[in-house]
């Protein structure tokens, strides 16, 4: 398929998504969340990926939803089309992915580096829900997304103000995993999606699901599922490998069985 939104390559066993609107900053219309959506589906079925990792510009991840785009839209049609739902799917996916954000992940462009699995920033990286300056909410699940990383304070602090946060700060309340000099922050991305993508895929699949599993019940319950999930475990070819490889002091070839 031709992108016009975004670049789409592969390296080695890592998939990279690469936004690319630089005339809006990445804001994100629903051309480029068709595009997105198509090329997450096309990793997720590749058998040689293992890992995806989506990334902007030097100056912005994306300054959040397509203003311009959205500015007409009326109820009914945001109702009756489930207006912003089909931009989830990057949080169904069940391959790993990545955010790498540098510069500005505002409004939507945060919504969507929360729906990755974890967010690598670079210290130019700049956070924020400023949907309230334009008369409406976070829609993307930034109300809900932002309060588990962070807290309801600094959540309600960032949703009801529309400051924005810089990596430093994004950091120390949990928001990014680790924050990076922006000029290695793909090369650092991208070391960590190589390492996930070299284990075994089916064992990182089952740890992602069992880790967002914490976002959606209870301790009891979550610890039960991890259990199940844990037991199964031991029916892979995979964990017989990386324990026999650990026992006879070799590196574990894993063939995600
Ligand atoms: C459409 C956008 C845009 C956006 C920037 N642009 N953000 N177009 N939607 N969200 C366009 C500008 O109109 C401009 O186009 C070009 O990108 C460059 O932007 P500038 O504003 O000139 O750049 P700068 O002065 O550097 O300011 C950067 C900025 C500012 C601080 C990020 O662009 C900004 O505040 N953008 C809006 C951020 C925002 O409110 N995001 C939340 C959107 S609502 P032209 O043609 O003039 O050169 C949202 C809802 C989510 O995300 C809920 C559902 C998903």
């Amino acid at each position: 398929m031709g992108y016009e939104n975004i670049r789409v390559e592969t390296r080695g066993k890592v998939g990279l998504i690469t936004l690319d609107r630089p005339s809006a900053l990445n804001a994100l219309n629903s051309a480029l969340i068709d595009e997105l959506n198509t090329a997450l589906s096309g990793f997720e079925t590749d058998e040689r990926i293992g890992c995806t990792v989506i990334t902007g510009s030097e100056k912005a991840f994306a300054a959040g939803a397509d203003i311009k785009e959205m500015g007409s839209l009326d109820y009914m049609e945001a109702y009756l089309s489930d207006f912003i739902t089909s931009w989830e799917q990057v949080s169904r996916t069940r391959k790993p992915v990545i955010a790498a954000v540098a510069g500005y992940a505002l409004g939507g462009g945060c919504e969507l580096a929360m729906m990755c699995d974890f967010i690598i920033a670079a210290d130019t990286a700049k956070f924020g829900q400023p949907e309230i300056t334009l008369g409406v909410m976070p829609g993307a699940g930034g109300t809900q997304r932002l309060t588990r990383f962070v807290g309801k304070s600094k959540a309600m602090d960032m949703c009801l103000t529309g400051r924005m946060m810089e990596a430093e700060e994004a950091e120390r309340c949990g928001l990014v995993s680790r924050v990076v000099p922006a000029d290695e922050l793909l090369e650092e991305a991208l070391k960590a999606a190589e390492k996930i993508a070299d284990f075994s895929l089916p064992i990182a699949m089952m740890t992602k699901e069992s880790v967002n599993r914490a976002y959606e019940t209870t301790m009891s319950e979550g610890i039960r599922f991890e259990r199940r999930v844990f037991h199964s475990m031991f029916a892979t070819e995979d964990q017989k490998e990386g324990m026999s490889a650990f026992a006879e002091k070799r590196k574990p070839q894993f063939n995600n069985k």
